[in-house]
């Protein structure tokens, strides 16, 4: 039960339907039947995605003049994952109904009933408390109660590549269960090659697997999803200053660079630990089922780099070139969803309001996420000098940024199309624009229309 839940203006499933009639986000595999925790970004979608990207990059590479980006491969020697420990300890608990076989988080089950389990418990652990509550606890499926016993299941993506002889030979190729791997895998590799020095971060962007038992929520959880992680390498005795500085320093990202409102915001500690993390926290997110983890921020201790160097037998360390000092750097993490963020945008900004007498939709998105920055309308499409100017206008701004020309349908109907993929300005060419070269330049949020010098244009989208 979640007692945070909000009244929403629009429902998961008003969310989902709307992302799938204006080309942002497909069920995967839709005329095969779809498949759980699969999803495609369509036309405006993948434009959103980028912009997503990108606005992190921009804030965590560019604007950081100690961060580095990396792009690391999804595959890695399958002993990467046992040195990381998730071969060993990276799973979920499942429960399965014995009537329907459908297999279910047994976390989720127990929060559902009030209870509480997470994925530090042992199998003994999650068992107590599922007895002590197994009573309450119905099959989200069938409705039935009657359940296997929890066992942990290992989320990793197992994958045939490769041909692994010697130790190894009997040790699968991953997809990567989660993207900052490749991160500690080349830390003597930027080292080696750029000029950092600690403190110093390195940062990517890049697809994750994880297999997980019941996907939910449509893209919050998916089995294929992308993250976007910076790994900030400092010394043990600035660790925990670094982590109150990211903790508050992505907090503000989302109010400052993404424009949500703060009161949709909140950090959330976690309740246990990893046995060498010294602390972390989540911002959490009001979705339209509550609030819930969006980016987690991690005070990882020297764990990491550690377990690679005795995994490998390399020496990961740093050597600090004034003094000669030579010690392990600790991490500390900064890690986001592209699929989370996304969610969280479109539930944001999705609108609906009355302009004039009509209700409409709106997804009033800040100029830096829009998928379509403007659109270039020619009042009528049956008199060439009008849609000429329009196409001179379109093909001159096109080299600076994404935009449409549209000229189906009548200029209100072309507004709201605009308005429902979330488009902040409309510029259209009529009758005066032949005689004095101005154009109407109409704004998203409340339809308001001025009337500005084609020179002028470039200004709006600057
Ligand atoms: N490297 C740390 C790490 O992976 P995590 O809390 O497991 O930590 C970090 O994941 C972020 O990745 C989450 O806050 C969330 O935004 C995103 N994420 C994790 N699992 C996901 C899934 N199955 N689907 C979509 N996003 C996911």
């Amino acid at each position: 039960m979640n007692e945070n839940k909000q009244e929403k203006k629009f429902s998961l499933d008003e969310i989902a339907a709307f992302c799938k009639r204006k080309g942002f986000v497909y069920e995967g595999s839709e005329i095969y039947g779809g498949m759980a925790g699969l999803y495609d970004y369509g036309p405006y979608g993948s434009l959103l995605a980028d912009n997503i990207r990108n606005e992190w990059k921009k804030a965590m590479v560019e604007m950081e003049d100690n961060i580095v980006g990396l792009d690391s491969a999804i595959f890695t020697r399958p002993e990467v994952w046992v040195a990381s420990g998730h071969v060993g300890g990276f799973s979920d608990p499942l429960v399965e109904c014995k009537e329907c076989n459908t297999r279910s988080r047994a976390d989720h089950l127990l929060e559902d009933v009030g209870a509480e389990a997470d994925d530090k418990m042992t199998e003994e652990e999650l068992n107590k408390v599922w007895q002590e509550n197994v009573t309450k606890i119905k099959c989200p499926k069938c409705g039935k109660n009657n359940f296997t016993e929890v066992r942990k299941f290992n989320l990793l993506v197992k994958s045939n590549l490769g041909n692994f002889s010697g130790n190894w030979a009997d040790e699968p190729t991953y997809l990567r269960g989660e993207s900052c791997q490749g991160i500690y895998l080349n830390f003597k590799n930027v080292l080696q090659s750029t000029r950092v020095k600690v403190p110093f971060g390195i940062a990517q962007v890049g697809k994750a697997f994880r297999n997980e038992i019941s996907p939910r929520q449509y893209i919050f959880r998916r089995r294929e999803f992308e993250q976007m992680e910076m790994q900030y390498f400092v010394r043990a005795e600035d660790e925990l200053a670094n982590y109150d500085f990211w903790k508050k320093k992505r907090m503000d990202y989302y109010v400052n660079n993404l424009k949500f409102k703060p009161e949709n915001l909140r950090y959330k500690d976690h309740d246990h630990l990893a046995f060498y993390a010294k602390a972390a926290v989540d911002i959490e997110y009001n979705f339209s089922f509550g609030f819930k983890e969006l980016e987690g921020i991690h005070s990882r201790g020297n764990h990491d780099l550690s377990s690679h160097a005795k995994g490998s037998g390399q020496e990961l360390v740093y050597v600090d070139g004034g003094t000669g000092e030579k010690f392990t750097p600790h991490i500390v993490e900064t890690s986001v969803g592209v699929d989370r963020t996304f969610l969280a945008v479109i539930t944001e900004f999705l609108d609906k309001d009355n302009l004039g007498e009509e209700e409409r939709i709106v997804v009033r998105f800040p100029v830096s996420l829009a998928p379509v920055k403007l659109a270039v309308l020619p009042l009528v499409k049956n008199k060439e000098e009008i849609t000429g100017k329009a196409n001179e206008i379109y093909n001159n701004l096109k080299k600076l940024t994404k935009i449409e020309y549209d000229e189906t349908g009548t200029i209100g109907k072309r507004y709201r199309r605009q308005d429902e993929i979330g488009t902040p300005f409309c510029v259209t060419v009529d009758f005066q624009t032949l005689e004095d070269n101005t154009v109407t330049i109409r704004f998203r949020d409340d339809g308001r229309q001025d009337r500005i010098k084609i020179e002028e244009i470039e200004n709006y989208l600057k």
